[in-house]
């Protein structure tokens, strides 16, 4: 596991790498999934008219964008060059500057709330980016993320690592990292949260479906959208890829409906007050 302070790791930058040359691929696999907890999140935050929003790890900018429907003042920050430019492309009236969420590039009380939709399960410091949003919260101010549920509620992640466990190894050399499922755990996210100096913690489950095509685009998508999964599946040899895409192709079998597959991948929300 990464160290809980000192300089960002070998994971850090694994992980930067990952998302600099993913985005549209990241879009493509999980626009559609990641963007129905938004509301949600943005509830949890509180977030409405005049609130000042900080959106962690942005990616494309979907918080940032619902936010500003809201009439919220948002800034959207990443690490990530490639998906800040996708995020400004998209979205090209919302501030987005590049930043890293274990230092954040703000003052001390600059936000209302600060939400973090699926970027805390990248972090080699999730502690520290934790609390670096209560240093730029102002007093009364809220926090809220998302993570996913555990690989048995998040049943793409299930199907995918038992595939591998199955058939190739999950302890394959990447730069060792936090635990991905670490805050899926309600009481560990409530711990941290306390621990760090927010008060009243509500920990939710937000449900959400995956609709693709087949098993097959389920392996792609782990394969070219994402960068800890993907890692996993591309150090597998050729032969444990094959079977780990037949098994795949098997165990989505009782999710099809219509002419694809519907994979239930709730999301665990977490929110708090700083006092
Ligand atoms: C799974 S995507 C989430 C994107 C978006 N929030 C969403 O809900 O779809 C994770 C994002 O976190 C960013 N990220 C990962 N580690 C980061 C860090 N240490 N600081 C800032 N951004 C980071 C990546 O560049 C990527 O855009």
């Amino acid at each position: 596991m990464a160290a809980a302070t000192g300089e960002p790791s070998a994971f850090h930058a694994f992980e930067r790498a990952g998302w600099e040359s993913i985005p549209q691929a990241y879009q493509d696999a999980f626009g559609t999934l990641t963007t129905q907890a938004v509301g949600p999140l943005l509830d949890a935050a509180r977030v409405g008219p005049g609130v000042r929003v900080l959106d962690v790890a942005t990616g494309p900018g979907y918080v940032a964008a619902a936010a500003a429907r809201r009439g919220a003042g948002v800034v959207g920050v990443d690490f990530s060059a490639a998906m800040l430019a996708e995020a400004r492309r998209q979205h090209p009236s919302i501030e987005f500057q590049a930043g890293d969420a274990e230092a954040l590039p703000f003052p001390d009380t600059t936000f209302d709330a600060v939400v973090m939709s699926f970027g805390l399960l990248h972090l080699g410091r999730p502690d520290q980016a934790l609390a670096e949003a209560h240093r730029v919260l102002r007093p009364g101010g809220r926090i809220a993320f998302t993570v996913w549920a555990r690989p048995e509620e998040a049943v793409a992640f299930g199907i995918v690592l038992r595939a591998v466990e199955r058939h190739g190894r999950l302890d394959v050399p990447l730069p060792p990292g936090p635990p991905f499922f670490r805050f899926s755990d309600p009481a560990e996210a409530s711990r941290v949260l306390v621990g760090l100096g927010f008060e009243a913690p509500e920990i939710m489950v937000v449900p959400q479906m995956w609709r693709l095509a087949s098993g097959d685009a389920l392996f792609e998508v782990m394969r070219d959208g994402t960068v800890r999964t993907a890692g996993i599946l591309r150090a597998q040899t050729p032969e444990a890829q094959h079977a780990i895409r037949a098994e795949i192709r098997e165990a989505v079998l009782p999710y099809r409906r219509g002419d694809g597959i519907e994979l239930p991948m709730p999301a665990v929300l977490s929110s708090a007050v700083k006092p």
